[in-house]
């Protein structure tokens, strides 16, 4: 809906700026106006019962005009360029890796000479692990943030951090960075004002004189880290106050119905997006709005807030696409793309924690039902947007795929949690799995699992054996693993040190900082003679390293992997076969793999299913033709196996 009012406040705001709406930067001036009713709807949604809501909307708008004229000229260009490929971030072009930079490499000035090693493996995109300023010792990995726009000296500065996006950008590489939205630090200056009194800081966070109002939340919120920081207030004795801290007791949840916090954080979003963010991670988004009486998490005013700064990104910084880490219930998750009028309008990118986690389910069990019974969800993604796919990250894996799910499968939910725990956890009885429970919750019975991708398909157990066969059996499950999340559409992401097998590292129980939170044993320091073993034929290393490299190759060439809603599900001929199907522009690929430790046997039709196929086949993976037989005859995968197959 058209608003003259909202156009001439525009058209005047820019003007004084010297912002040129006619000629230059009228490409700008026109978002501007086409998405300005809707951000102010959006807006009054919010705060339009807020004393200060007129003022602070000006705000806004000036805020958007200030994040445009900041913006750098080569950012401008490149925002050109990704408007002409459209969706660009959908491409089967790029591949990426998630990494800490002191552990990585040191620091950011460590960083640029790394970027062959990416390169090498193939990897055009890195998600760099928090950089800003964060208390050491109560950092929570930099997700305890104490000033937004300033590099932790452990990182170095912000001059270098703009030096890797540049030498990144001109290595054809894109650059994702955490906007930690939901909390800072409580040593954050806002926070630091709130402790010495200042009523106007107070109102930023959530703080209480008694405990009436904290207990009554905490009957209804879960706890996110029930041993490390149970409960979710923390009492402040420097203002007698009780803080709500959801994470660790250092985390203050930020008060988003104060308007004033919005505007404040973005205007830090424009500031990381004007570093030259690609993709922004916003962090822990489904905790950003509180309400009584609820979990407090996934609320609608969640969504609102997101679609509200993305359609503000649209506008100012429009080369920035969003990911919304979103780690909750499936459903829950799918909302995180919008909705109705909003849908593929929220957050460009989630992550595929489902299928993260249903990946692990089928490989403890050797059984994809509960898998394929997530997927009638999944599938649900809007045309537009994207996942991002991954096996490991820094944080633990959580079981949170609904009861009914497993239930499908003929599971009980509880006791197949549990078994899944135990594998992972090895204390299962002939589980290779070397892992942790994370924040088992005592009262709840709720746990996740820690541990590295390389551990937790085996391998560490079988090189402490000197188990060949393990070892062996460890790499086809690591490659597999990986193979399923690089197919399936969207963005993979590889965790650093997972491209070689890293195993876990036990150091952080020697770490005051650390000790508390077991989700450091599967974030390795990169030991660079180690990695250098990759080059060494038949090392460890060296398998895992050219299998990877490889996997992300293959996916390169086939344009048919780009996620265009182009994905379908091969029915379970053999439960422990998890295949799909993906199809664009006349192509196809089947893509096939085998979840147990014994051969499969699928039935040929599986490739005749979704229409004729030629009768050969092409696996990418092997280099090798297949030949598609009758109805009655079996493609045989071996143990672990997977098939990447072209029809020729
Ligand atoms: C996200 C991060 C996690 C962190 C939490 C609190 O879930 O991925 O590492 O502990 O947010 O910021
Ligand atoms: C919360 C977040 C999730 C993260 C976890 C950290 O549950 O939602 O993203 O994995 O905290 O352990």
């Amino acid at each position: 809906m058209y608003n003259s009012a909202l156009h001439k406040q525009i058209s005047q705001g820019l003007k004084k700026r010297k912002i040129d709406i006619g000629n230059s930067d009228n490409m700008f001036y026109t978002r501007f106006v086409a998405n300005a009713t809707t951000i102010q709807f959006l807006y009054n949604e919010l705060y339009q019962n807020h004393l200060d809501c007129d003022d602070l909307f000006n705000q806004l708008i000036d805020v958007m005009a200030n994040a445009y004229t900041q913006r750098p000229l080569a950012l401008k260009h490149r925002d050109d360029d990704k408007e002409k490929k459209g969706n660009w971030f959908l491409s089967n072009d790029i591949a990426g890796m998630s990494l800490y930079v002191d552990r990585f490499c040191g620091n950011l000035a460590g960083l640029p000479a790394k970027l062959e090693y990416c390169k090498k493996l193939g990897v055009n995109f890195l998600h760099l692990m928090p950089v800003m300023q964060s208390p050491e010792g109560e950092s929570d990995g930099g997700y305890a943030v104490s000033d937004f726009r300033k590099v932790d000296t452990r990182f170095g500065t912000i001059e270098q951090l703009i030096d890797v996006q540049e030498q990144m950008s001109r290595a054809q590489m894109y650059l994702m960075l955490d906007i930690v939205l939901n909390h800072t630090s409580h040593r954050h200056e806002w926070a630091q004002k709130a402790k010495d009194g200042d009523k106007k800081y107070q109102d930023y966070f959530y703080m209480y004189n008694d405990r009436h109002l904290p207990d009554q939340f905490d009957k209804t919120m879960p706890e996110v880290f029930p041993e490390a920081a149970p409960g979710n207030f923390t009492w402040v004795p420097e203002c007698n106050k009780w803080v709500m801290t959801v994470f660790h007791n250092y985390q203050w949840d930020l008060n988003y119905s104060n308007p004033a916090v919005f505007i404040e954080m973005l205007d830090t979003i424009f500031f990381y997006a004007n570093l030259g963010v690609d993709v922004l991670r916003i962090d822990a988004p489904a905790f950003i709005w509180k309400q009584l009486g609820t979990t407090c998490q996934n609320l609608p005013q969640a969504h609102t807030i997101l679609r509200l700064i993305k359609q503000c990104v649209q506008v100012a910084t429009p080369g920035t696409a969003l990911l919304g880490e979103a780690i909750v219930a499936p459903k829950e998750i799918m909302k995180y793309f919008g909705t109705g009028l909003y849908a593929a309008k929220e957050c460009d990118f989630a992550y595929n924690a489902t299928h993260m986690a249903l990946q692990w389910d089928a490989l403890a069990t050797s059984d994809t039902r509960v898998m394929l019974a997530a997927q009638h969800e999944l599938l649900q993604k809007p045309y537009g947007t994207s996942w991002i796919t991954y096996t490991r990250c820094h944080d633990d894996i959580g079981l949170g795929y609904d009861d009914y799910m497993i239930q499908y499968a003929g599971y009980d939910a509880y006791e197949h949690r549990r078994f899944l725990k135990e594998y992972y956890s090895g204390v299962f009885n002939g589980s290779p799995a070397k892992g942790a429970l994370f924040a088992v919750n005592e009262k709840t019975g709720d746990a996740r699992i820690s541990g590295s991708l390389a551990s937790l398909c085996g391998l560490e157990k079988a090189v402490y054996e000197n188990n060949e066969h393990g070892i062996t059996e460890a790499i086809n499950k690591i490659l597999m693993m990986q193979a399923h999340s690089f197919f399936i559409g969207g963005l993979p992401m590889i965790f650093y040190g997972d491209e070689l097998g890293y195993t876990n590292d036990y150091s952080y129980q020697e770490d005051e900082g650390k000790h508390y939170d077991n989700r450091w044993m599967h974030r390795p320091v990169i030991d660079w003679k180690k990695n250098e073993r990759i080059n060494e034929e038949n090392t460890t290393e060296q398998r895992i390293f050219s299998g990877t490299q490889r996997l992300i190759e293959i996916r390169k060439k086939l344009e048919v992997v780009s996620d265009f809603k182009n994905l379908t599900w091969l029915p379970p001929h053999n439960i422990h076969v998890a295949g799909y199907l993906r199809t664009h522009n006349g192509k196809k690929l089947y893509c096939v793999f085998n979840f147990s430790s014994k051969a499969a046997w699928l039935t040929m039709f599986a490739f005749k299913q979704h229409g004729p196929v030629s009768s050969t086949l092409f696996d990418h993976w092997r280099q090798k033709e297949f030949t598609i037989g009758y109805d009655h005859e079996y493609f045989i995968l071996e143990p672990y196996g997977f098939y990447l197959l072209e029809p020729l």
